[in-house]
């Protein structure tokens, strides 16, 4: 993949690059299409990486569809570029994560409840951008978190790598793409919209003028009377450095963040609020 890259950059070839965990749905494909719209040559890396998973259970039942991802990707562009690794070739012998510092965006949020999860994200990243050598990169806004970090990662490496954000890919009841709902129980997947209801329900409060606070309270209270998920946080925080908003400044731009369990299964989700 390496010498691939490098023989393309020798061309004068732009690189797009998609990193993904496969599982391909909707959401990863529309990360592709924009790709394949800004470069000559599109490469989508399909690795499972065990240093970011906080939970053992979560890394062994992550679906993997390998032939699926192949076949979807395939038909959306015979020229794309699968890269797929061993965890062998990318971590050899030394399954381990390095430990990044990236101001504070690390330590909120997924970064609280997930411990050590930024650091598995960024050292695969990092190990994929080093592999790809891509001009642009592209992540979905669904995890903005991740987004955020590897913003200022790619500013820390001084590649010079473009981090391209592209939107939320939204099923039509509003739930958010993820390779997660695959694994939903038919009861849970009907219960799921609600943290798209729940993000819409804030941005309302927000709009109306309702302090952080108070719209935070009335988030939680509607999920203490769900009897099918479990919230594990609602945060609304400044959109560039994260930190939790106390109250709404003019001029700068905020979200809701929120995690919940829907069974086993945790699933995210955010909404920008102004
Ligand atoms: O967002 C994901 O699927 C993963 O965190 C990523 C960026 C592919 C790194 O493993």
């Amino acid at each position: 993949m390496h010498d691939h890259a490098t023989a393309l950059r020798r061309q004068g070839q732009s690189i797009g690059f998609v990193p993904t965990m496969g599982a391909l749905h909707q959401g990863h494909l529309s990360l592709v299409q924009h790709s394949l719209r800004d470069n000559d040559a599109t490469v989508v890396s399909i690795f499972v990486n065990p240093t970011q998973f906080d939970n053992p259970d979560d890394l062994a039942k992550y679906p993997r569809f390998v032939e699926k991802d192949l076949h979807a990707l395939e038909q959306l562009d015979k020229n794309i570029i699968v890269y797929l690794p061993l965890a062998e070739d990318i971590y050899q012998g030394r399954v381990e994560a390095d430990h990044y510092d990236f101001g504070g965006l690390e330590k909120v949020m997924e970064g609280a409840f997930r411990p050590g999860h930024f650091d598995g994200v960024a050292t695969i990243v990092r190990k994929l951008f080093d592999i790809v050598q891509p001009h642009r990169a592209y992540f979905g806004e669904k995890d903005f978190q991740q987004l955020r970090i590897i913003q200022t990662l790619a500013q820390q490496l001084k590649d010079s790598i473009e981090i391209v954000p592209v939107e939320i890919y939204r099923e039509n009841d509003g739930l958010a793409m993820s390779s997660r709902n695959l694994r939903l129980t038919p009861e849970h997947r009907g219960a799921a919209p609600f943290l798209y209801e729940s993000l819409q329900k804030a941005r309302e409060m927000a709009r109306e003028g309702l302090p952080p606070a108070a719209i935070k309270e009335a988030i939680r209270s509607m999920y203490d009377q769900h009897p099918l998920l479990d919230l594990e946080y609602f945060e609304i925080a400044d959109e560039e450095n994260l930190q939790p908003a106390t109250a709404f400044e003019p001029g700068k731009k905020y979200r809701g963040f929120l995690a919940v369990y829907a069974g086993d299964i945790r699933l995210i989700d955010n909404m920008a609020l102004n």
